[in-house]
């Protein structure tokens, strides 16, 4: 994520309004709430730079301590890859008005007993000790694969608009990979935990709504600094594709077979408990039509909030002899410019909001 992730994650926020709303239903019928003394472990997944994260920390605890009628001594763990803006994450709940922590008086008063730490390490692998965890939440973050899995042959920096038998494989590499993560939450969970996850999917009747974005960003790519200005070679910038993968809903289902992911070597594995979709109109666009936004605006924040997830990646995969800042300095200028002469009406993405639970029935 680039440094001003928490400027431009409107999109990401959207999820999490989703993952909010179901918090209350999340901690319901909690087998082991009333024996708990606690530290309580809570850890989020691909936090970012905690922009997104401050809400539902918040909701999660204000709801067991009302179960608990008490406040209890809290762990959070947040996680996220080394590289990640954990700085701005500790800043924010140690000190801004956004944070869990924050008691709501005009002055900052501590919630004593919570404790944040950060994680720098990949959810590809464990995170934390197993059978420690009592409730875990991650928002579209699952979905980044642990390393790219091949170069394409096609002209795509995407596996959508990657060749047919190209797009198939990443899918079923990334099903893989998605197996891995959850596998590794399993661990990690102790029995009766929770995972509450929003994990960015497109609908089985739609098409993934980003896909014209997609187009605008190969055309500006292959065509212009590729072709044109010979910046890259052909075969360097299909060699950049972006290390996510997502899916339809599913595809994703798949992976749990009667609402189970069952998982071999161990003793209980992950009951679906909740699943559904959200569709979650694009907030930028929506602005936009609503009028709150001016065309300039709007094609201005859309090509930065991009930028804030796509940079990164693009960006560590370019050859060392090119010029990375003026490659991407260019890339999201001429972004900006094709959404301002095209604005792409369905702006919409389709998370599914799941939750699940490790263990035996209750
Ligand atoms: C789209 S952002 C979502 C961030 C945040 N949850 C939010 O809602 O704003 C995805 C996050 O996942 C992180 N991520 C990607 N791969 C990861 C990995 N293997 N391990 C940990 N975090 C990862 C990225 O660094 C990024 O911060």
């Amino acid at each position: 994520m680039t440094p001003e992730y928490h400027l431009y994650s409107q999109t990401q926020n959207a999820a999490v309004q989703q993952i909010r709303a179901l918090i209350p239903e999340f901690l319901t019928n909690l087998s082991w709430i009333s024996e708990e003394e606690g530290p309580l472990v809570i850890v989020e997944y691909g936090c970012a730079d905690g922009a997104n994260s401050q809400k539902p920390v918040r909701d999660i605890i204000n709801k067991l301590y009302e179960l608990k009628g008490k406040e209890i001594p809290i762990h959070i763990i947040h996680n996220d890859l080394p590289a990640s803006n954990f700085s701005h994450l500790f800043v924010l709940v140690d000190n801004s008005q956004e944070s869990y922590k924050h008691k709501t008086s005009d002055v900052f008063n501590p919630r004593e007993e919570i404790y944040t730490f950060g994680s720098g390490t990949s959810f590809y692998r464990q995170v934390v000790a197993a059978g420690t965890v009592s409730l875990a939440f991650s928002s579209t973050a699952f979905h980044w694969q642990k390393e790219r899995h091949f170069a394409f042959q096609s002209d795509s920096l995407v596996h959508h608009l990657a060749a047919p038998d190209e797009n198939e494989r990443w899918i079923k590499a990334s099903l893989e990979n998605l197996k891995t993560v959850l596998e590794m939450r399993n661990r990690e969970l102790r029995v009766g935990g929770r995972l509450l996850l929003s994990h960015r999917a497109y609908s089985d009747d739609h098409p993934p709504a980003y896909v014209p974005m997609f187009r605008a960003i190969n055309k500006i790519v292959f065509e212009e600094i590729v072709d044109r200005d010979k910046l890259l070679t052909r075969e360097e910038a299909r060699a950049c594709n972006v290390t996510s993968a997502i899916l339809n809903y599913s595809t994703i289902l798949t992976l749990f077979p009667n609402d189970f992911f069952c998982m071999e070597g161990s003793k209980f594995g992950l009951k679906v408990l909740h699943k559904e979709t959200a569709c979650i109109p694009d907030p930028y666009y929506e602005h936009f039509q609503r009028g709150l936004l001016e065309l300039d605006e709007y094609s201005r924040r859309l090509a930065r909030s991009v930028r804030a997830w796509f940079e990164p990646c693009f960006r560590g995969s370019l050859p060392n002899h090119v010029d990375g800042n003026r490659i991407n300095e260019y890339l999201f200028t001429r972004l900006q410019e094709e959404i301002a002469k095209d604005p792409w009406t369905e702006g919409r993405l389709f998370p599914g909001v799941s939750y699940l639970r490790k263990g035996p029935e209750a």
